[in-house]
């Protein structure tokens, strides 16, 4: 057994204005565009989806029968705890993490990130950050622009040797940006791969429409 795919759907989609994953996005839910990218990736032999608790009958009528193994398991309070949660219940030497708001995610992206964790161990997709960064504070731009060479975004699936991502995320007893980040606390390197631009996340309303023209 080589992958497992573990997608998080257990967020509240506070910013959206309710649980965005079960919105509809090009006739079907959010949560199975992600679901369908993995299964024509061919690069997971499991999928464990993480729902919010008292969801979980509900996610799984909605993944219906895919004649391919996939498991329901209740999320937690932040996205650290779902990751974990995901990531106990797969059984694969390597896990990919995705955010169910990332709907975008193509099969290409899905395997390019599974052949950098089978070789450096983890590997997360990346975008190069192009507009130029300025704090601001109370409504006025304060000091000089960050640096922007090197600097990117971060996107998901993001894939780990289960045995290096299992430790570092019960060691954080706190929310992460994301998953990569309780490796780099442990001082374990972490591979890119490019991402795509067009793997965006759902964060407000109106990312739905974004998406719905990119489809
Ligand atoms: N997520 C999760 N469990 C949590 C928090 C987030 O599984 N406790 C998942 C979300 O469902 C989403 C992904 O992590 O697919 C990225 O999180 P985010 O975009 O922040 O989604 P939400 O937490 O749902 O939104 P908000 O922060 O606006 O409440
Ligand atoms: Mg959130």
């Amino acid at each position: 057994m080589r992958a497992s795919g573990v997608i998080l759907a257990a967020g509240r989609g506070e910013r959206f204005g309710g649980p965005k994953v079960f919105a509809e996005l090009g006739g079907i839910p959010v949560l199975l565009h992600s679901v369908r990218a993995f299964l024509a990736a061919g690069a997971v032999q499991e999928l464990i989806v993480v729902a919010q608790p008292g969801a979980e009958t509900k996610v799984a009528a909605l993944i219906g029968d895919l004649n391919f193994p996939v498991r329901v398991v209740t999320g937690g309070r932040r996205r650290r705890d779902s990751s974990l949660a995901g990531v106990e219940e797969a059984r694969c030497e390597y896990v990919l993490i995705h955010d169910a708001a990332r709907p975008l995610a193509t099969p290409e992206l899905i395997r390019r990130v599974l052949l950098a964790a089978e070789r450096h161990g983890a590997a997360v997709p990346v975008v190069p950050v192009v507009d130029t960064l300025r704090y601001v504070e109370n409504g006025f731009l304060s000091g000089r622009p960050l640096p922007r060479t090197g600097l990117s975004a971060m996107q998901t699936p993001q894939g780990f040797r289960r045995d290096l991502i299992l430790p570092a995320l019960r060691e954080t007893d706190e929310e992460l940006p994301d998953d990569a980040e309780a490796l780099l606390r442990r001082g374990i390197p972490v591979a890119t791969v490019p991402g795509d631009p067009k793997n965006l996340k759902i964060t407000y309303p109106e990312d739905l429409l974004l998406l719905a023209r990119l489809l």
